[in-house]
């Protein structure tokens, strides 16, 4: 048996490639540095879901069908944000994607693109009704990323901010079997439905292991601070058996190529107030006592590292940070239902039996 499914191939797929030895992430025949900057939230959809084949939906016309699926989305939000009370941003995007049908009778657009456009109408919603903020309508003509943007902030953004939001969300957009995508993978074998499938997968996404890390790194940042010895403070966080949020990764024993380009996400946004000093001192000291102290383990920066400062560089409140990450992910959430549905077979691993013989009655 191999812990935490380790090393066992468990599909086949023509939507991502992560190659752990050499730091590279292929999509759908794309290097990831080819796609981050180049295109946005709608382009790497219709790249993992349709192909960019001729005839198939291209960018523009899921732009427009996003548009008009934001619009349904918001008509939801009044009754969904009376019920949401103290829940945390991704509990309460938890709630509200759980509440979508699989199956809508009143609208024939694929869940893949129903549920792909309410998340940003949804998480902004979520975020100015805790600042006890009215909900700002969706403008159909902008993109994912643009209309998230002007929803949470009540105006239109910058294009850097635009243009820093669309590297990121299509930088996280896929990534293989990761925990959330492969938990989507197991509901859409039963033939639930992607809704319920898109659940599960965010479910999976909340972990501090997985998607939920990017908050904590910028506690860890804020701890660093406070306690003026960034070596002491990171060899003191081992010593006490804490995992460091940013670092590490089941698949790669390199840099996360993310990772770089995240990076510079951050330097094109605040002019250069950005902390990346401070981060880049902070990355090579942990680099160096994980080398110390966890010999033999490659254990580099991964996405989350660089994905605290961008988004916290974009105004965003490190409590949704988790849910921009489903923001994007959720592309690929879908492209791989999709492609379970398609070509897979009901997911139904063995378990080695370990407990008590039967005994005698
Ligand atoms: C994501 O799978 C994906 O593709 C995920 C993702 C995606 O796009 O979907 O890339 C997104 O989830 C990135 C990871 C975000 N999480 C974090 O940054 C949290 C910190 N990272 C660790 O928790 C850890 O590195 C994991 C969970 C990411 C991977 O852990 P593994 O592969 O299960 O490794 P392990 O827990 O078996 O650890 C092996 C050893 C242990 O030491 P020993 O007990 O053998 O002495 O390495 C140590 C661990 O303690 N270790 C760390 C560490 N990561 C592993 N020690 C300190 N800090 C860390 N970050």
């Amino acid at each position: 048996m191999s812990e935490g499914l380790e090393g066992v191939i468990a599909a086949r797929t023509i939507l991502s490639h992560v190659d752990g030895q050499r730091g590279r992430l292929i999509l759908r025949g794309r290097r990831l540095e080819d796609l981050a900057g180049q295109t946005d939230l709608e382009g790497i959809a219709a790249l993992l879901w349709y192909g960019l084949g001729a005839g198939d939906p291209n960018p523009q016309t899921l732009r427009a069908r996003f548009g008009r699926q934001r619009q349904s989305a918001f008509a939801r939000l009044p009754g969904l944000l009376a019920r949401v009370g103290p829940l945390q941003p991704m509990e309460a995007l938890r709630f509200m994607v759980a509440s979508l049908p699989d199956g809508d009778p009143c609208d024939d657009a694929p869940a893949q693109e129903r549920v792909t456009a309410a998340i940003p109408v949804f998480l902004a919603g979520i975020l100015r009704h805790a600042t006890g903020e009215a909900p700002v309508a969706p403008d159909p003509a902008l993109n994912q990323a643009a209309d998230f943007l002007a929803m949470l902030g009540g105006k239109a953004a910058s294009a850097a901010e635009i243009a820093a939001l669309e590297t990121y969300l299509v930088t996280v957009a896929d990534h293989g079997l990761n925990a959330s995508t492969f938990a989507a993978r197991v509901i859409a074998s039963t033939q639930a439905g992607t809704i319920s499938a898109v659940t599960g997968a965010l479910c999976a996404l909340k972990g501090p292991l997985h998607g939920g890390a990017p908050g904590p790194v910028l506690d860890m940042f804020d701890a660093i601070t406070e306690s003026g010895d960034t070596k002491a403070w990171l060899e003191a966080a081992i010593d006490g058996g804490e995992r460091l949020m940013g670092f590490g990764h089941r698949v790669y024993r390199v840099r996360d190529p993310r990772a770089d380009v995240l990076k510079q996400v951050v330097v094109s946004l605040k002019d250069g107030d950005n902390r990346i000093a401070f981060a880049e001192a902070v990355e090579a000291t942990a680099l160096a006592v994980l080398a110390a102290k966890k010999p033999g383990r490659r254990l580099d920066t991964n996405v989350e590292f660089y994905t605290a400062l961008a988004l916290q560089a974009l105004g965003i409140p490190r409590a949704a940070f988790t849910a921009l990450f489903a923001m994007g992910r959720v592309v690929g959430w879908c492209a791989h239902i999709m492609e379970q549905e398609r070509t897979g077979r009901l997911i139904r691993p063995s378990a080695d039996y370990v407990g008590p013989e039967v005994s005698a009655a």
